[in-house]
């Protein structure tokens, strides 16, 4: 809801509220972002203007003796009129440089769609301040869009050339917000390929912070979505803000802090290589920034984002729509694949109760390893031979649907397209362009490479076999073209070939990825509900990213799979059980020669599917409550909805001795008598070693024969758990889960975890 007395606006949600006034000096300041506040009550937040000191810069003596810019809570900043903090919009003239926006009027509205970007649907109401500096004939709007529901502001400017003389704009960041310092810490994260999303923190001092990507994607390197909290805030309780950007290219945050403690946060497209001249009638929009704030601690924002991007961002069709359990070849396979090994794979992923088989890359020109046809979209024949059709209706017959991996952003050297349109590679026409995976970057920019890139997909798609899409991205910018802002031009293009696609077909579920979690971003899942986390599918390592990127993203936009027992990326050896346990957070897939399973392995992936499928609903888009992490060497996850709560454990490295131990559990229903378990795990015999001599009537060597040929066809339950507690207990109390393992003594309580060993706890309102 927005409230206004013509110079005061206050916009509330649900938990929040906002508080911006046009100031004596006819400036936009934040008084407030915060808990809910009075409408009566606004006076008691003006922050006051102060005396200033020493050689401070008075902004205009006629409105008032004491404002000084660099001292405002500006909601907007230009340089060159004493306001030496980070600039939000930098504006350059024939005639002069100092572009200095005063307050001009207002409206509210519902909100409207901004053009060329990926829009939020289902927002409430918005918010536009116009600002205009009439001498430079330039005019700024800035918009305020609220979601109620979710806790969320949306902000973003728009600068208007209405003068006679080109304005060029070097930078524009999307929001500019403001804050006292008490102590706040950035949490952010950094990564790259197969180690997204790691968390990273750093307590704000008198410095300016700059981060995010320069590399042409919202990129790994540093995720726009970031907190800021206070020092004492926790899990549960205590203050922090979130922030997130609805955009996919190139972009920063700035956060700096100046003498007096005042903290300025910009976000928006990078300022790097960002050029574009607005000619006379000509404006320029920037992207949404997201922001929230809340009071419940890390979680109070995570729910916040995740109810945001469940109801605002993903796509209104898929919107709360269960997502297939996928398995997906590559792994299992790579590029070395024919129709009759695919064929076995789909049959088995189809016994084992998979839903969706998803092809993925060397389907398509001569390709056989990375090095070749990007951009020749037509099926490798002597792999397929019965074509995309021939393995779509095969799939189809096992009661599966159809997946197709696509690259359509990138072109390979020794292509048929690059052969007739050399053009279409992006070049800066000097020098000969780097290599990323030995593809370069086709130029979305062009609106024929676009239409030649729609034709490719919708002559796949038309056939009408294809359910499923994973779109790919695996190199990054370079070599870029002189022109202004190429690489944010680039994105709008993205967007205009992903949003006329997936308009064309709706119902087809795309799932987004660059070279894993490279591009998993607000912007992209406007288009595409779901994106592939990281291709570190080792389950360790998948527990971290997923936890950290789940402050930001709900876990129904986390595609997560099982793979090989013996993790390609980190040679790391872990059971099924465990794999599966961190993979379910989200959307669960398989990913591995499905044909080497044991029969023991091949029963226990059964159970894992059946288990899912009861809880999808709660793994997708229950609840998320990160109850503890690995600071204290375990890691627990709560997923709960209506009347079922799953607990997911994760162990770091195990020591001996580890005592007994709760689970915490929270937000059950208090008077419902809640029935626990824990999901059924099995142990291998080769868990025990050389122990298995002291049960067995003859001796056997450790990894010997006799336990190989024994362990692919028997294991060992592991510890069983059961029994009933009223909610309100159990939130108290949380549940006893015992001991784990050292040296003796073994019952079925014991817990055998091992290093980052995981289990799953189950509590079910009791019929
Ligand atoms: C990178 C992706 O992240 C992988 O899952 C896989 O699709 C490969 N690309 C295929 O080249």
């Amino acid at each position: 809801m927005i409230k206004t007395n013509e110079r005061t606006f206050l916009l509330s949600t649900k938990e929040t509220a906002l508080l911006l006034r046009v100031n004596e000096a006819d400036k936009l300041v934040c008084d407030h972002y915060g808990r809910l506040i009075d409408e009566g009550d606004l006076k008691s937040c003006a922050v006051p203007t102060g005396m200033p000191t020493g050689r401070t810069i008075i902004y205009d003596e006629k409105k008032s003796a004491k404002l000084a810019l660099p001292l405002m809570q500006s909601e907007f900043s230009t340089p060159f009129k004493s306001d030496d903090l980070s600039p939000m919009i930098e504006l350059y003239a024939e005639k002069g440089r100092v572009f200095d926006f005063i307050y001009d009027s207002y409206e509210i509205r519902d909100f409207v769609p901004m053009e060329g970007y990926p829009n939020p649907h289902g927002a409430d109401q918005e918010l536009v301040i116009k600002c205009k500096d009439e001498k430079m004939g330039a005019e700024l709007h800035l918009h305020y869009v609220v979601f109620e529901d979710s806790d969320v502001i949306g902000k973003f400017i728009r600068i208007v050339n209405v003068g006679e003389e080109d304005i060029e704009l070097r930078r524009a960041y999307s929001s500019q917000f403001s804050l006292q310092n008490e102590g706040y810490i950035i949490h952010g994260s950094f990564g790259n390929w197969a180690g997204e999303f790691q968390r990273n923190e750093t307590k704000i001092g008198h410095f300016r912070y700059e981060f995010g990507s320069d590399s042409g994607s919202s990129g790994d390197q540093h995720n726009p979505f970031f907190m800021l909290k206070r020092p004492d805030t926790s899990l549960h309780t205590g203050i922090a803000y979130g922030f997130n950007l609805i955009y996919s290219g190139s972009h920063r945050v700035c956060v700096e802090m100046e003498p007096y403690g005042m903290i300025r946060v910009q976000q928006g497209i990078s300022p790097s290589g960002f050029e574009k001249v607005l000619h006379k009638g000509e404006s320029f929009l920037t992207p949404m920034a997201v922001l929230t704030f809340t009071h419940h601690g890390l979680n109070g924002v995570s729910h916040h984002m995740h109810d945001f991007v469940n109801k605002h961002i993903i796509p209104e069709q898929f919107a709360y729509k269960p997502r297939p359990i996928a398995f997906n070849n590559w792994e299992g396979t790579y590029a070395k694949f024919t129709e009759g090994k695919l064929k076995s794979l789909a049959k088995k992923a189809a016994d084992l109760g998979c839903e969706l088989f998803v092809l993925d890359d060397g389907w398509f020109g001569h390709r056989d390893d990375d090095a070749s046809s990007l951009g020749d979209w037509t099926v490798y024949k002597k792999k397929l031979p019965h074509g995309i059709e021939g393995i779509a209706d095969y799939v189809h017959k096992l009661g599966l649907k159809f997946g197709l991996w696509f690259e359509p952003e990138m072109i390979s050297p020794d292509s048929e397209l690059m052969k007739a349109h050399p053009e279409w590679a992006v070049t800066d026409g000097i020098h000969e362009p780097s290599l990323g995976r030995n593809q370069l970057l086709i130029d979305l920019t062009k609106a024929e490479v676009r239409d030649y890139l729609f034709e490719c997909l919708d002559t796949h798609l038309k056939t009408g076999v294809i359910d499923f899409i994973k779109w790919d991205y695996n190199r990054t910018f370079s070599d870029l073209p002189r022109n202004g802002a190429f690489c944010h031009d680039y994105i709008l293009g993205l967007y205009d070939l992903v949003g006329r696609i997936t308009k064309a077909y709706p119902n087809v579920l795309f799932e987004n990825c660059a070279s894993g979690g490279g591009r998993n971003d607000l912007g992209m899942f406007c288009y595409f509900p779901q994106g592939w986390v990281s291709d570190d599918t080792d389950a360790l390592e998948r527990c971290k990213i997923q936890t950290e990127m789940a402050f930001g993203y709900p876990p129904s936009v986390m595609s997560n799979h099982v793979s090989a027992k013996t993790n390609h990326q980190m040679l790391r050896k872990t059971g099924f059980g465990t794999k599966f346990d961190i993979a379910c957070m989200g959307i669960l897939g398989y990913e591995m020669d499905v044909n080497d399973l044991d029969s023991v392995d091949e029963k226990a992936i059964k159970e894992q599917i059946e288990f899912y499928k009861e809880n999808r609903n709660t793994l997708q888009f229950g609840t998320y409550m990160l109850l503890d992490t690995f600071d204290h060497d375990r890691q627990i996850v709560e997923m709960a909805d209506g009347e079922c709560a799953l607990v997911t454990y994760v162990n770091y490295v195990q020591t001996p001795h580890s005592g007994n131990e709760r689970l915490p559990v929270t937000g059950l229903i208090p008077d419902a008598t809640y029935e626990y378990s824990v999901r059924k795990e099995v142990h291998s015999l080769k868990t025990f070693g050389s122990l298995v001599n002291q049960q067995t009537p003859f001796h056997v060597k450790e990894e010997g024969a006799i336990v190989n040929f024994l362990s692919r066809r028997m294991s060992l339950d592991a510890e069983a758990l059961h029994g009933e507690a009223k909610g309100a207990t159990l939130n108290a109390g949380g549940l006893q889960i015992g001991r784990q393992w050292t040296g003796t003594g073994y019952d079925d309580t014991t817990r055998i975890l091992l290093d980052f060993g995981a289990r799953i706890y189950i509590f079910k309102v009791k019929k």
